[in-house]
């Protein structure tokens, strides 16, 4: 067993530079980290962008959901100035962006399909334009995952062949519990919450046959004593403060 988890970069390195920003992606793979994680949803046009809010209003220049937007409006919209204002000028990614970033840099990806809650009639036209973008993805160290239950059925059942994450909140009850969910998914991964998680949960999902990956880990000393648990991976905000071996795996 290793000394630590694989590392995800969660939203890129996202203590350093604007979260899920090409800028965050970068620094990322300045630390050393081998893979990131991000999150995608919908515009009004179908253009998928990359964002973890439903709105623009905490990380970018402007407000609002984004749902009524377009493709257009990408290139007006500041997504870094929030941050720093060394990072003015930041754009929100399409998701195209994000795999060309990920491919010419040899990156692993968790990608993160976060539907927009207050427009559900956007999605279908998300897992449809999801399902042509993954095509240009060229590593096989790529795992799709959310927490929509129902997107990820309609995701796997498009694409049985790409590796699944069933991503749960501990606040989050309704729906079938990963030891119903992950199993009729075929998923590779559980991935639970830090908060509250136990040696004896990790044991019992590694014992049912899955990796774990657990969000959202900050702390070296933690993401040490989870990988004695048998933790496979964690999403991190902070690379940066991991050992280059560690980021390596
Ligand atoms: O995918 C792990 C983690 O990103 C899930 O939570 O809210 O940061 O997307 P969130
Ligand atoms: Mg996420």
């Amino acid at each position: 067993m290793s000394e630590f988890p694989r590392i995800f970069a969660h939203r890129g390195a996202s203590s350093l530079a604007p979260e899920n920003t090409i800028a965050a992606f970068s620094k990322a793979m300045e630390c050393g980290a081998k893979r990131i994680e991000f999150d995608v949803d919908v515009m009004g046009d179908g253009t998928l962008l990359v964002i973890h809010d439903d709105t623009l209003d905490r990380t970018t220049n402007s407000s609002g959901p984004y749902h009524g937007l377009g493709y257009s409006d990408l290139r007006r919209i500041d997504a870094g100035a929030w941050f720093s204002p060394a990072y003015r000028f930041e754009r929100i990614p399409e998701l195209a962006d994000v795999i060309a970033f990920a491919n010419a840099n040899g990156l692993g990806m968790n990608l993160e399909i976060k539907p927009c809650r207050a427009a559900t009639e956007l999605r279908e036209k998300l897992l449809e334009n999801l399902l042509v973008a993954i095509d240009r993805v060229r590593t096989t160290d790529f795992l799709v995952s959310s927490f929509d239950h129902d997107m990820l059925a309609g995701f796997h059942a498009a694409r049985p062949d790409i590796a699944l994450g069933w991503l749960h909140a501990r606040a989050d009850q309704a729906g079938p519990t990963w030891q119903e969910g992950a199993r009729l998914l075929q998923c590779r991964a559980v991935h639970p919450q830090l908060e509250g998680l136990t040696r004896e949960e990790v044991a019992e999902i590694r014992e049912a046959g899955f990796e774990v990956n657990v969000w959202t880990v900050n702390d070296v000393a933690t993401a040490r004593e989870l990988a004695s648990w048998g933790v496979d991976g964690i999403f991190t905000d902070r690379p940066q403060d991991f050992p280059a071996e560690a980021l390596a795996r």
